[in-house]
């Protein structure tokens, strides 16, 4: 530690608290956190924490009491959330916290329930969010480089940072001030970049940490993956296997903790959900308190939706839907209810835990003992069976424990075996999704095809191919790249070839699609080369590239750069010319979304087709509308979009975010068919949906859901009965 305690005083109400940020010992602390080389302190007492990410913007006000009474339940005791900058601050200086921005009211919710709160401020979050979380302005800024020793980046980050502890304060949330935020993080997994930066990545890395520090919030401050974090910021552990992999803190007074065990994995388009066990979770989360861990976040409890275009590149819109709670809220069984038992036969032992002396016996050549023990708290023994294929007998203080293949059992007293992470009590359960109507009536369709610009009517031209994101200041996904092009009288069997930076092209030619390309989170660059039938005069190229969300990570994220890069035709394969450098013209955003389509007021200002059920399907650039009424109870809803291809949908005006169900995983699904209307957005009739489809797909197939989980078992003796 730098200094042994940090004093400040605030005048509230005419009562003077004093509060302090004492690291070892913290026995000087009245009200707030402390730390000590155990674990977090809060109000004097030591304390063993199970915590919860759920990010506010990625569910609705209306699910989050439910979502955070529920965790409680499963034994947590924090609730992990980012910040996100790019929410709250849309414009330089302008700011948002209304509706699913409400920062505050969710961090109220949790205090409600008694539930801690860890606010990730970032401002950089990753967090598979577009941008990272930075806002885009920030790249217009002069000098601007991000994430390092750079003026312009640290004003920006300093200002949203202190704007956000502010908040906090004048709302009263630290628990400094009583109330229920016990940590917060600066920055985010930078160890991960830190290298790029050389000597300029420790000097920012030492600023953000005195920066935060700085601001005197009265609890401590966390910085994730970066064994570099300056006293006395705590560096903690991601991953999912931390009792394996972490060093530890930097400093023997810093606790040891887990910011994110990872119950799955991001899922992005194209991609396979990534299952984890709930045996697994329990076994690395058991693992690490056995190894002295106290505080272990689960990233994510609750994952959510990335609504309207909120995700980065690539990534699907529901996310962590295989965390314990779904991405609807509901149960995720046996994972919530394994969990919940660790939870509660960790905490039983919670005093021999923080007070006791750890010895480590071995137990055999794949097996040990970690116990912990002292004559007032008592005793706890973790038994550790390493060995992945065999039962295991152990011999503990002359008893026998018989222990499952890679297992962890838990010895309440050092006797009696209250848990096991390999043996799961807890019944499945399944989802069901439910379809309530299918929307097969073409009359109840109707139809906006979206005009395909051309050269000639573009306001930009240049003469060079432009950087897409520098276009569209992500205001849009899209950007129309077109050109007049006049073949040589020779030219046989022309194709139309096209690169570009990502992520996705639509090529029209004399307003006829000739072919669609795009790119994966592993294959950056798309090329396209389809064979296309030109007339002797002028044709009009129009080329749409498309966007799936900005990056959210990297290093010198703002000099990244996107969109069209090469343009040619050739002629019977030989003859190639280069358009790269022709005249093109731009045209940023699509006729509906520049009328804002998707809104009720504006429906009549474009042409909508009411009686052409042939127009309808597997046509390029559509915009479909219909009305709906919200189904009847409150089991979540959710549209199936598996007949349509790639798009963006939206209910009473809210976007319910972009779905993309032809991008087909290796085993031929999509990777995410069913797609979530929060309640919230329904009304009882005369629901409004809004469909922009951009590759062709069949409307008709569209269903609504309900959704909900039965018991594996009872399922089975429904069937059986
Ligand atoms: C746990 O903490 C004790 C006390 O600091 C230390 O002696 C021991 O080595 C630690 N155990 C592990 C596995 O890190
Ligand atoms: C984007 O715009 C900025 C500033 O106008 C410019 O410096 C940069 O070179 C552009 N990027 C590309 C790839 O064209
Ligand atoms: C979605 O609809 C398709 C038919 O279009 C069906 O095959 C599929 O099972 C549905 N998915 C779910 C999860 O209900």
């Amino acid at each position: 530690m730098v200094s042994g305690r940090i004093g400040f005083c605030l005048i509230l109400l005419g009562t003077v608290l004093v509060f302090s940020t004492a690291g070892a010992g913290g026995a000087t602390a009245e009200k707030g956190v402390t730390y000590d080389g155990r674990s977090l302190i809060i109000d004097g007492q030591s304390k063993l924490l199970f915590s919860g990410s759920i990010h506010y913007p990625r569910s609705t006000p209306e699910m989050w009491p439910s979502l955070i009474k529920k965790t409680k339940e499963g034994g947590i005791d924090v609730i992990q959330t980012y910040v996100f900058w790019n929410l709250h601050e849309p414009k330089l200086g302008q700011y948002d916290f209304s509706g699913r921005n409400d920062l505050v009211k969710f961090i109220k919710e949790a205090r409600s329930q008694g539930l801690y709160v860890c606010l990730r401020i970032g401002p950089f979050i990753e967090a598979e969010w577009n941008y990272g979380g930075l806002p885009f302005w920030l790249r217009d800024v002069p000098g601007m480089v991000y994430r390092t020793d750079n003026e312009p980046f640290k004003f920006h980050m300093k200002k949203f940072t202190s704007k956000i502890v502010s908040l906090m304060k004048s709302e009263g949330l630290y628990a400094s001030q009583g109330g229920p935020i016990i940590l917060s993080q600066i920055e985010n997994e930078y160890g991960n970049v830190e290298a790029n930066f050389r000597e300029k990545g420790a000097s920012y890395v030492k600023w953000a940490g005195q920066m935060a520090v700085g601001l005197k919030t009265g609890v401590p401050w966390i910085m994730c993956k970066q064994p570099d974090a300056p006293d006395p910021v705590i560096n903690t552990c991601n991953g999912m296997r931390c009792g394996e992999t972490f060093q530890g803190p930097n400093s023997r007074n810093k606790p040891k903790m887990w910011t994110e065990d990872w119950t799955s994995f991001f899922q992005v388009y194209g991609g396979e959900p990534y299952i984890r066990s709930a045996e697994d979770i329990a076994f690395h989360a058991a693992l690490f308190v056995a190894k002295n861990g106290s505080y272990i976040n689960y990233y994510m409890y609750h994952g959510g939706t990335n609504f309207g275009r909120t995700s980065s590149s690539y990534f699907i819109t529901g996310y962590y839907d295989q965390a314990p709670l779904d991405e609807y809220g509901l149960l995720r069984q046996p994972k919530y209810g394994h969990l919940k038992e660790l939870h509660a036969a960790i905490k039983a032992s919670a005093n021999p835990l923080l007070q006791g002396r750890q010895t480590i016996l071995s137990l055999g050549s794949m097996q040990q003992a970690y116990v912990f023990e002292n004559a007032r708290s008592g005793c706890v023994a973790f038994l550790v069976n390493n060995d992945a294929t065999k039962v295991i007998q152990m011999k503990f203080r002359n008893t026998a424990y018989s222990l499952r293949p890679k297992s962890i059992g838990i010895l309440q007293n050092c006797k009696t075996l209250i848990y096991e992470t390999a043996k799961v009590n807890v019944a499945k359960n399944i989802r069901v999704t439910t379809p309530v109507q299918v929307f097969n009536v073409p009359d109840q369709w109707e139809v906006f095809r979206e005009t395909i610009p051309t050269f000639s009517g573009a306001s930009l031209k240049t003469n060079a191919l432009l950087e897409h994101t520098n276009l569209t200041k992500d205001t849009t996904d899209y950007v129309w790249y077109t050109l007049s092009y006049k073949p040589d009288s020779s030219c046989a069997n022309p194709s139309l070839y096209i690169e570009s930076a990502g992520h996705v092209v639509h090529a029209f030619v004399n307003n006829a699609l000739a072919g669609s390309g795009h790119g994966s989170r592993d294959i950056r660059v798309v090329k396209l080369r389809v064979p296309v039938s030109l007339t002797n005069g002028q044709n009009d190229i129009s080329i749409l590239s498309g966007m799936v969300g900005l990056p959210d990570s990297g290093a010198y994220m703002e000099r990244k750069s996107y969109g069209l890069t090469k343009v040619q035709i050739s002629c019977g394969g030989t003859n190639t010319v280069d358009l790269s450098g022709s005249q093109w013209g731009y045209s940023v955003g699509l006729l509906g979304e520049k009328v804002k389509l998707h809104q009720w007021r504006n429906l009549k200002r474009v042409r909508w087709n009411t009686n052409d059920a042939g127009l309808i399907k597997n046509r390029p650039l559509v915009w479909y509308k219909t009305m709906f009424d919200g189904p009847s109870g409150n089991s979540p809803v959710g549209l199936n979009m598996t007949s349509m291809g790639k798009g963006e949908m939206w209910v009473n005006g809210e976007s319910i975010g972009r779905y993309w169900v032809s991008f087909l995983t290796p085993a031929g699904r999509p990777s995410q068919s069913i797609y979530h209307i929060p309640r919230e957005f329904l009304k009882p009739f005369g629901n409004l949906l809004v469909v922009f489809e951009e590759e062709g797909g069949d409307p008709l197939g569209i269903s609504l859901n309900t959704i909900s989980v039965v018991d594996s078992n009872r399922a089975l003796q429904s069937q059986l009965s």
